[in-house]
């Protein structure tokens, strides 16, 4: 069995509502979850549901709340400067759209070499030919180094980030919506281009995505979230088999079919409450074709089935429902 490479403890975080300091956005809302070295997770829900705030906490982006995360077995809200300078180059991230996240005024050299030329003690030709190779290892012409972000599609914006944050061989990778600001038959490449890598270097990524498709394709585990919480969590087999959150059933229900009519989709109904003042008892029961009285009173508990997945839902061994 391999070790945990990330432990995530009740980890919230809360955002004052602007111009006051009474009300808060809970975008994360007590979420616990593991990570092995080696393995996919993936990270699903609607836009909103806290997917960013989750990651961006974890990596010491923002000030967590409460809660507790251990990275490669370090505890990550008690390091030190010296000590999270030196955690950085384990953890990379690579954001949705590499058109905002790529400078556009340096050259793809010199923005591949970023982490090289911060974090390593390479000369300036060592990091040419170490830029030019990871280029290459992304499916771009070494030439593409001496260009400008702009002379580039989206996708190959996209696979220049991927260089970048691969530079260092980080022990952790997050994928922030990797997909979803390209067009479709780069996306289909790009998730190839990522799985082969994952596979290359044995690489340990979360995958943040709200397409349920695109986190089946890739993970290994998957964790559902809606307003905050985890509502399902487990092997991604299991859970693509057989959803048992109403949410992540619905979910499923969304992904359009290759044959369906696009008129036809099946799309999860009602919208998503706000996160200022979310309903009490389980947050999805305005939208829950399942829900009763006790789903509108009392929070699910989360609960560890037989087969290891995790699930909030009062549905789960009831027989009442
Ligand atoms: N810096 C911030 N200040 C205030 N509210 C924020 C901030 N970042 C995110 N939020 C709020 O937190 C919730 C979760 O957002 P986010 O993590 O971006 O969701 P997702 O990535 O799943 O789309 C949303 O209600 C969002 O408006
Ligand atoms: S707890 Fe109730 S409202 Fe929430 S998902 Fe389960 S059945 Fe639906
Ligand atoms: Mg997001």
């Amino acid at each position: 069995m391999a070790e945990n490479i990330l432990e995530i403890k009740n980890l919230k975080k809360y955002f004052p509502v602007k111009g006051q300091n009474t009300e808060f956005v809970k975008a994360v809302d007590g979420v616990s979850l593991n990570i092995k070295r080696g393995e996919v997770l993936g990270l699903v829900g609607e836009s909103g549901c806290g997917k960013s705030t989750l990651v961006n906490t974890v990596l010491c982006l923002t000030q967590p709340t409460e809660g507790e995360v251990i990275f490669d077995g370090k505890n990550m809200f008690s390091l030190s400067k010296k000590e999270m300078r030196e955690t950085r180059k384990d953890i990379q991230i690579v954001f949705q759209d590499p058109f905002w996240s790529l400078n556009p005024r340096m050259i793809v050299k010199d923005i591949v070499a970023e982490p090289l030329s911060v974090q390593t003690k390479m000369n300036s030709s060592e990091i040419s030919k170490k830029v030019e190779e990871l280029l290459e290892m992304v499916g771009l012409p070494r030439e593409g180094a001496y260009k400008y972000p702009h002379e580039f599609s989206g996708g190959q914006r996209q696979r220049i980030a991927i260089a970048r944050a691969l530079s260092l061989m980080p022990k952790l990778v997050v994928l922030d919506e990797p997909t979803s600001s390209i067009d479709v038959v780069s996306q289909a490449q790009i998730l190839s281009l990522i799985n082969d890598l994952k596979e290359k270097f044995n690489l340990t990524y979360i995958v943040i995505s709200h397409d349920l498709g695109v986190v089946s394709y890739m993970s290994d585990k998957i964790a559902v979230m809606y307003l905050g919480k985890l509502v399902e969590y487990g092997e991604t087999d299991l859970i693509f088999n057989k959803p048992m959150h109403p949410y992540t059933e619905a979910l499923f229900a969304a992904i359009p079919d290759i044959d369906t009519d696009i008129d036809n989709i099946k799309t999860l109904e009602g919208n998503v409450p706000s996160s200022i003042n979310p309903p009490p008892g389980c947050k999805f029961h305005t939208r829950c074709q399942f829900a009763k009285e006790i789903c509108s009173r009392t929070e699910p508990e989360t609960v560890i089935l037989d087969d290891g997945r995790t699930i909030a839902c009062h549905k789960i061994n009831n027989t009442n429902f």
